[in-house]
Formats: C-alpha cells, sequence, structure tokens
C-alpha cells in the first residue's frame, strides 16, 4: 500500500529535523499536515480549513492554487525542467524574467539581475557582489558591512553575519568578521524618543558615526530590509530612509535594500523601498517574486554596479567575471512561475490590494487594542503587521514560560486561522487576495483568543 499524507500524519516528528523548532515541543505539539490550498485557505490531513494568516511563510503572496501559475510551471516542464545558465548557455524563461524584473524595478533604477534558490542565497550574493564591485573600481579595502539591529537576512553564514537577532546568532559563533550592526529605528521600544522624527534622525546619525568610526574607505555596504520583518515588523519613520540614502553617498557606500519579503507588493507598493521614494544600489529578492511556488531569489543591481562587470575584456575566464553561481541560477520552472505570478499582481493590481485591506486589518486591530490591556503594540504597512503583547503594569514582554502569544495562537489555529507567533509578537503577513471578511473572521478570532488568555496571568 502507498503511504498517504495521513499516516504520516500520525508520526509527523520523527523522521524531520525541522527548522528552528523544539523536537520535545512537537512531540506533545504535532504539526498539522498541510496537504491543500485554495486562495487564502489551506487545508490539512484530516480535511480542516484555516486562513492562511501568513501566507506559508510571507511567500504565498497570490494565494495558493493558482492556475495561471501551475500552467505556466507545466508549459515550461513540458519544453525542458532544468539546463544551467553557466558557461555559455542560458534559456528563455530566466531571460525573460530578468527583462521584466528590470522593468518593474525601473523607477529604483535596477538594470541586471543575478538568480539563485531563495533570499539566503540572494543575500550571499548581494555581499560578494559589493566586494568584487569594490575591487573592480579599485577599492579593495572597502568590504565591511553594517546592517541593522533586529535585521534577519538569512541562514548561511555570510547571511547569518548581517543578521542582527541574538537567538540565530548565538549558536553559530564566531560568525565572519567584518560585520556591524547599528541601532534600529524601533519607536515602540527605544531608550531614546518618543517622536518618530527624532529617532529617525537619531538612527541616521548613529549610522553615520559608525561609519566614521569604522573608517569610510573600508565599508562596502549598508543593508537592511525597508520594514523588519522576523526582527517583529518594525516600519522605520518617514525620514529614516531618505537620511540613510544620503548618508550612504556622502561616504561612498552601497545601499542594498535587503526586500525579500516586501518585494512586490506588500507594503501596497511594488516594493518597499519606493514607499519612501528611495533607489538603492542593490535589491534582493526571492519569496514573493514567484509567490513560492519554486524556489528562487534573485539580486538586482543598477547601472553603477552593472557597469563594473561590463568591460572589454572578451576572454572567457578573466577576473572581471562575477565569481559566484548556483546549480539552480536561473532554473526555468521557477523562473517561468515568476513571470506569471508577477503579471497577476500587476494585472490585478494586488499590491493595491494589499495597501487597502491592510490599512483596514491594522484600523481592525487598533480598535482590539483599545479593549484589551495586554496589546502593547499594533504597526505595520500594507500586509506586514505586528501585534506586541506586553504586560501592561510594566510594558515589558512577559515571561517566556508563559507562552502567552503561543496560546492565543493554538487558540486562533483551533478555530481556523494560522496566526504565526514568534514569542509574544504576532507577525501576520496574509495573501494579497485577502478580503475584508476574512480580515473581520481573523481579528474576531484573533480577540476571543486574547480574551482566554487574559485571565490566566
Ligand atoms: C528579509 C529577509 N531576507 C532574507 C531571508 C532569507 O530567505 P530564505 O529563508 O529564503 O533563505 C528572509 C527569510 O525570511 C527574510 O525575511
Amino acid at each position: 500500500m502507498v503511504e498517504t499524507a495521513a499516516h504520516h500524519n500520525n508520526r509527523p516528528a520523527d523522521s524531520i529535523l525541522y527548522p528552528f523548532a523544539n523536537l520535545g515541543h512537537l512531540a506533545e505539539n504535532p504539526p498539522i499536515s498541510i496537504e491543500g490550498g485554495d486562495g487564502v485557505y489551506i487545508t490539512d490531513s484530516t480535511g480542516k480549513r484555516y486562513i492562511d494568516g501568513q501566507a506559508g511563510l510571507w511567500n504565498v503572496n497570490v494565494g495558493h492554487g493558482r492556475r495561471e501559475i501551475k500552467d505556466a510551471i507545466k508549459a515550461q516542464l513540458d519544453r525542458i525542467s532544468y539546463y544551467t545558465i553557466f558557461g555559455g548557455t542560458t534559456n528563455t524563461a530566466s531571460v525573460e524574467l530578468a527583462e521584466l524584473l528590470c522593468r518593474l524595478t525601473e523607477p529604483e533604477g535596477m538594470v541586471r539581475a543575478f538568480f539563485s534558490s531563495g533570499g539566503s542565497e540572494a543575500v550571499e550574493a548581494s555581499f560578494k557582489l559589493v566586494r568584487q564591485y569594490w575591487r573592480h573600481v579599485g577599492a579593495p579595502r572597502k568590504t565591511k558591512i553594517i546592517s541593522l539591529k533586529r535585521g534577519y537576512h538569512g541562514v548561511t553564514l555570510g547571511a547569518l553575519s548581517a543578521n542582527g537577532i541574538t537567538s540565530n546568532r548565538e549558536y553559530f559563533e564566531p560568525l565572519l568578521p567584518g560585520f556591524i550592526q547599528v541601532e534600529t529605528p524601533h519607536l515602540y521600544r527605544n531608550p531614546f524618543t518618543d517622536s518618530h522624527e527624532a529617532l529617525g534622525k537619531l538612527c541616521a546619525e548613529l549610522l553615520e558615526r559608525e561609519i566614521q568610526y569604522q573608517g569610510p574607505d573600508t565599508v562596502a555596504a549598508f543593508i537592511a530590509e525597508p520594514v523588519q520583518g522576523a526582527g517583529g515588523v518594525i516600519v522605520p519613520p518617514e525620514n529614516y530612509w531618505p537620511l540613510v540614502r544620503k548618508i550612504c553617498d556622502k561616504h561612498n557606500i552601497l545601499f542594498v535594500a535587503d526586500e525579500v519579503v516586501t518585494g512586490f507588493g506588500r507594503l501596497g507598493s511594488m516594493t518597499g523601498c519606493r514607499h519612501w521614494g528611495v533607489k538603492p544600489d542593490i535589491m534582493n529578492f526571492a519569496k514573493g517574486i514567484n509567490s513560492g511556488y519554486v524556489p528562487l531569489g534573485a539580486t538586482m543591481m543598477n547601472a553603477k554596479v552593472s557597469d563594473a562587470f561590463v568591460t572589454d575584456d572578451t576572454a572567457q575566464f578573466s577576473p572581471k567575471a562575477f565569481h559566484h553561481g548556483n546549480t539552480y541560477s536561473g532554473h526555468p520552472l521557477a523562473c517561468a512561475a515568476a513571470i506569471a505570478n508577477l503579471k497577476i499582481i500587476e494585472d490585478d493590481n494586488l499590491a493595491g490590494n494589499a495597501g487597502r485591506v491592510g490599512a483596514y486589518f491594522i484600523e481592525r486591530l487598533k480598535d482590539v487594542q483599545s479593549r484589551h490591556s495586554i496589546i502593547g503594540d499594533v504597526r505595520g504597512l500594507g500586509l506586514m503587521i505586528g501585534v506586541e503583547l506586553a504586560d501592561p503594569e510594566t510594558n515589558m514582554p512577559f515571561a517566556l514560560s508563559l507562552e502567552t502569544g503561543t496560546r492565543v495562537s493554538d487558540y486562533c489555529k483551533e478555530k481556523g486561522v494560522i496566526l504565526r507567533n514568534l514569542a509574544d509578537t504576532f507577525i501576520i503577513s496574509p495573501p494579497f487576495v485577502l478580503e475584508e471578511a476574512h480580515v473581520d473572521e481573523m481579528v474576531d478570532r484573533f480577540e476571543a483568543g486574547i480574551a482566554s488568555v487574559e485571565g490566566f496571568r
């Protein structure tokens, strides 16, 4: 007999080492096995349906089971499933996607794409790109990468070295030398000020002071997420990104935007940077680039960076080549999926929908906050929303052992709504096809979940 998913569901934790999960916890709380998906809904192996409040892992932005993407993948599969773009071969899907990405990021000035298989790889590629760039233009001492505390850039050792989340870093230290983190402008939790503008200015100044301290001629790039995601959905003050761009220009430092979560609509604008009208030198994309139907990452660059790799040296093997690549760079199935996915986002104006429905979602959550003192903060932009629980007396996080957030999340799951919590911060990132009626259902469940834990503190 062929074993079905339902059979596997009886022993889910035995043979997988799950990412970021405690096997002891999973043994007591077996993961639900997701076997189906349709739009904003997912279905488990028992047939129970849930609203997917995290869009997979903030990536299934156009929703589950989209016919257009499945058809595009199948059509590509019928031509050829894979061929390398190393060493003199390419394929139509990757060329078409690169052209499409350049068109979509024209306002940011991107002119060329490097392909990989996901967010961490896209970030790694951007670090190697900036280091080789500075060697090409005669500034080989510019190697250091500055990032933000609470930033998340992936898990490979280079990307992890730029991560500013202690619990991601501490088990793997020492990390790479030459990576430095500076203060993030976090309005809800900072020791400096309650003023948006003052905080934006102060954190930009702290970045500049660090650049001066390190020596600008040793700093290659500054990398950050337009809105910090895994760090807790931290939306910077309006003045922060424009100030950062100015500082990078002043000290001749490349500005890398990690748009792995924010890219292609999540904040209500096609790119995160566009919300602030800021043009980075390099942009990293993954996740929403093809809604996760096939793994894909892309590192885009502007003409300044690209031009350093375009030379009149015609030798096949040259120091001028970008000395980096992945087997799955330009994977035709992933690229075909991305072309179909981005067409849906453009044709259906899903970025606009994310902005509109996201604003409604935040408004409804703020209303819930007014009735429940354990909700410390509601923040977000578009469909990237954070809700932080805190002790109303001290405004400090609850003891981890209370598992307050987990109990709320479990309650919602039981009622058919998936809401992801990182300790006591909810990270809400549903598909862009979400409607107001879905929001109402999610918020009602969430409020009931909050009420269910309030009495047990
Ligand atoms: C901003 C950001 N960059 C990079 C990554 C790493 O992406 P991946 O998990 O695909 O390697 C993530 C993943 O969540 C992310 O949020």
